[in-house]
């Protein structure tokens, strides 16, 4: 099938063989000190004597270069003037780059501040005071879900034999590296190869990791992400198969919902690196800590809490709205409205609906809990919110039998049509029958192998006759 790839409307611009090296990456305007630095760059190319000089990646680096760019393939900026796409004539897939071919990414620029004006200062400035929430809640999903990549931290196999992502393209392919304590995603285009750190991990990796890098203040995401259900490196949802894409830019919505805050310098990517307070923090939900702390570290006998938020003493809808900031996958952050919504706040005081969103739309990749739980006649006939199941300071995914008594605060086994064939069993797991997971399109990767949907956990409770056949067929053949 013909695809409409972006760059191949550049090629038709590019004469041969012509490399653009006057020029900066992406939008900035060129400046002296840039020219400078790259005429630098350029002469330490020619040093560069032998062969094995030229094509070592990890050589090239120490000098602050990647490898050139050989003659056959063909290299522009892309006409929005964003990025450099490279090419070879002779197919249809191609690599995207916010830097020019040759060249690295910049180091990461630490401008900017450490305090930031909204307050907010991070999980670990609760942990004093309130050490019993802070030691579970480190364990969570949404402390969890941004983080320094240390390798350590990286997920995705980075061991040989299991490192390589290969593409329908016998000559693109993409290795997963480590030197030193930084993972590298290293990319072979014909015999050209590039590599990019692994800076930022997006992503608990109970589903997946997403890996994100610097180029001076721009945050951009890298092409491969790590599936956790095949244990495999994968292309980044909505990714192409056969293509390198590095340029897509982490827009504030992104780091909106998985981050605790930082500071958009200007659209749609540049960021103060300090600013940033990675994972999911207390804060997100209770609102800014750094009036609390001021105020109970200069008042140590004060009992009555001050300048705090419990959603649960907010009403049903503003409570519902805490999580909603990030759990409802049809809305964007009005322009510069995001890390604006405090608890107590509406939905709609801070985030746009996005018009024509549907479950097609591959933008935002979650199953909107709010959204199929509030179909439920558990919600419907009930006060019930998101924390009548879920206690936001623990981790306990995959605890069907914690879940299950939750639903028993409500409900009696014996309203349970099914509690005279499973018998006590019933109350192992009530939720693999009414509230079965579900493959979603908002949640699409390619593979060589096509295309996968990670399942992810209906919200919608209802007596589901499929799921409880499979649950009863599971349980026969684990008995078996
Ligand atoms: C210097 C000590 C101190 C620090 C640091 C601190 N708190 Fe508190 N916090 C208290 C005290 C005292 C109370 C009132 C007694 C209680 O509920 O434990 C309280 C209560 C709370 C409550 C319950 C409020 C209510 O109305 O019931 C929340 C929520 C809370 N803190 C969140 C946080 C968060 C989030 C942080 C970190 C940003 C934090 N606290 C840091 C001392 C502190
Ligand atoms: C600032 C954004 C944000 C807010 C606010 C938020 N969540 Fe989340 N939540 C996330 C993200 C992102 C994930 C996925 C994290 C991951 O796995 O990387 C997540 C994951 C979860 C999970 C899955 C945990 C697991 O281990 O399976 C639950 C349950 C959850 N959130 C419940 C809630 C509830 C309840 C609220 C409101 C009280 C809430 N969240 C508020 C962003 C948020
Ligand atoms: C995903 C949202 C979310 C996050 C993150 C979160 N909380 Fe809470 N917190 C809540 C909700 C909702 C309640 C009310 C729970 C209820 O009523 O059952 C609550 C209740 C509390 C209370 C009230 C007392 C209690 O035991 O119920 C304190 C104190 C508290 N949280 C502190 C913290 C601290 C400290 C952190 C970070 C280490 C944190 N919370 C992280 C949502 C969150
Ligand atoms: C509207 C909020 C929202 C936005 C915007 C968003 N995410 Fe997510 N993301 C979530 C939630 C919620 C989950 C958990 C999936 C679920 O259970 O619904 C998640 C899951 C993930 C996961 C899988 C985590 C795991 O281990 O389970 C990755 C990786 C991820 N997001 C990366 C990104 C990246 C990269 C972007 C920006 C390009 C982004 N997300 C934008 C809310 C969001
Ligand atoms: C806050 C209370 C509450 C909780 C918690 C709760 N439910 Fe319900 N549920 C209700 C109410 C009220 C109804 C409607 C009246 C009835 O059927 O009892 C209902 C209805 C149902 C129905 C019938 C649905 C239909 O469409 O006919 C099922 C099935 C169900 N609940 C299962 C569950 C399961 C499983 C859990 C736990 C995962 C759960 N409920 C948790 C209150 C609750
Ligand atoms: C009736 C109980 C119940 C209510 C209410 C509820 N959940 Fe859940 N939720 C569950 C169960 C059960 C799971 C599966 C947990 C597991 O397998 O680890 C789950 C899983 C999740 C996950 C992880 C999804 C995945 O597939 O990994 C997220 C995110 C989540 N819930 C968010 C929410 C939010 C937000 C709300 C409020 C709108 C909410 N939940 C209300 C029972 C509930
Ligand atoms: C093996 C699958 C399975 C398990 C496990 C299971 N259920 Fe059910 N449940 C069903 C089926 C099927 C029905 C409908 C039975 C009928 O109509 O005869 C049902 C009916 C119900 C109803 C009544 C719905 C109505 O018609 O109003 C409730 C409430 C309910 N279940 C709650 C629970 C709770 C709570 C648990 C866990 C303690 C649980 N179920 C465990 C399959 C299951």
């Amino acid at each position: 099938m013909k695809r409409i790839v972006p760059f191949l409307v550049a090629i038709g611009l590019i004469i041969l063989g012509f490399r653009i090296t006057q020029q900066d990456d992406g939008h900035d305007p060129v400046d002296i000190a840039s020219l400078a630095r790259q005429q630098a760059q350029r002469e330490t190319q020619v040093e560069l004597k032998t062969l094995t000089e030229k094509k070592d990646l990890a050589l090239l680096a120490e000098k602050g270069l990647g490898q050139a760019l050989p003659g056959y393939l063909v290299t522009e900026v892309h006409a929005s003037g964003k990025f450099w796409v490279v090419a070879n004539p002779k197919i249809e897939m191609g690599v995207e780059i916010p830097f020019a071919p040759g060249q690295l990414p910049r180091p990461k620029i630490d401008s900017g501040s450490l305090e930031n004006p909204e307050g907010f200062l991070g999980a670990a400035a609760c942990q004093s005071c309130h050490a019993d929430k802070y030691e579970t809640f480190v364990e969570t999903a949404h402390h969890r879900t941004s983080r320094i990549a240390s390798v350590k931290e990286i997920s995705g196999p980075l061991a040989q034999g299991r490192n390589v992502m290969q593409t329908s393209h016998p000559e693109v392919n993409f290795e997963m590296l480590q030197r030193g304590n930084v993972g590298y995603q290293r990319v072979s285009f014909f015999d050209w190869q590039f590599e990019v750190p692994m800076q930022l991990i997006m992503g608990s990796s109970k589903m997946a990791e997403t890996y994100l890098f610097w180029h001076g203040d721009k945050l951009f995401q890298a092409n491969c992400s790590y599936l956790e259900g095949p244990d495999a490196w994968i292309n980044s949802p909505g990714y192409l198969d056969g293509d390198a894409a590095y340029a897509r830019p982490i827009l504030s919505g992104c780091l909106d919902c998985h981050t605790t805050y930082a500071e958009l310098e200007q659209e749609p990517n540049r960021y103060s690196p300090k600013s940033m307070i990675l994972g999911i923090s207390c804060e997100r939900c209770h609102g800014p800590g750094k009036d609390h702390v001021d105020f109970h570290l200069a008042h140590p006998l004060e009992k009555q809490s001050k300048h705090m938020i419990v959603p649960s003493n907010l009403s049903r809808e503003r409570e519902m709205d805490v999580c909603g900031q990030c759990h409802t996958g049809d809305k964007a952050p009005k322009s510069p409205e995001a890390f604006q919504f405090r608890p107590g706040d509406r939905l709609s005081d801070h985030y746009d609906p996005l018009e024509g969103h549907d479950e097609s739309a591959n933008s935002v990749h979650t199953s909107n809990q709010i959204a199929r739980l509030a179909l439920s006649r558990c919600f419907q006939e009930s006060e019930m919110a998101c924390v009548q199941c879920h206690d936001p300071h623990k981790n306990e995914r995959g605890m069907t039998a914690i879940f299950s008594e939750r639903c028993l605060k409500c409900h009696q086994e014996e309203h349970c049509g099914m509690q005279e064939t499973l018998g006590p069993k019933l109350k192992d797991n009530c939720v693999d029958c009414h509230m079965p997971k579900r493959a979603t399109e908002n949640l699409r990767v390619e593979t060589m192998a096509g295309q996968v949907f990670p399942p992810l956990r209906d919200h919608l409770i209802r007596v589901d006759l499929e799921a409880t056949k499979a649950y009863l067929d599971q349980r026969n053949e684990d008995s078996n």
